[in-house]
């Protein structure tokens, strides 16, 4: 089972998902990494996921068209959105707290 890190406010959170897991879908059902996941559209469309990828980005697909559209030039620092992937290895991700909270979105903390 895929062991996922994920940074967030300065903390790490720990836990396994099952094989071919998206981290967005398992928030959705207040799983890990729920609370601490920021998402909203789950769609590749509002890049409120976008997470920095610290370690294990070697096995993941290459982005997509909605993450070079959403990340830009983002993708190069690593970064992807969370709902576009299905974890199948280990991976660290980094959340940074005010990346996309440009726009009023109050998706985690409910
Ligand atoms: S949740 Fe909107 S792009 Fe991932």
């Amino acid at each position: 089972m895929p062991k996922v890190l994920f940074h967030k406010h300065g903390q790490v959170f720990a836990d396994e998902v099952k094989d071919n897991t998206n981290l967005v879908v398992r928030a959705g059902i207040k799983q890990f990494p729920y609370p601490n996941l920021r998402y909203e559209c789950g769609m590749g469309k509002c890049s409120k996921c976008a997470c920095r990828v610290i370690a294990g980005g070697e096995y993941l697909p290459a982005p997509n068209w909605k993450e070079k559209k959403q990340l830009g030039e983002r993708l190069e620092q690593g970064y992807r959105l969370a709902c576009q992937l299905w974890i199948s290895h280990d991976i660290e991700l980094a959340q940074d707290d005010e990346a996309n909270a440009a726009a009023p979105a109050a998706a985690a903390a409910a």
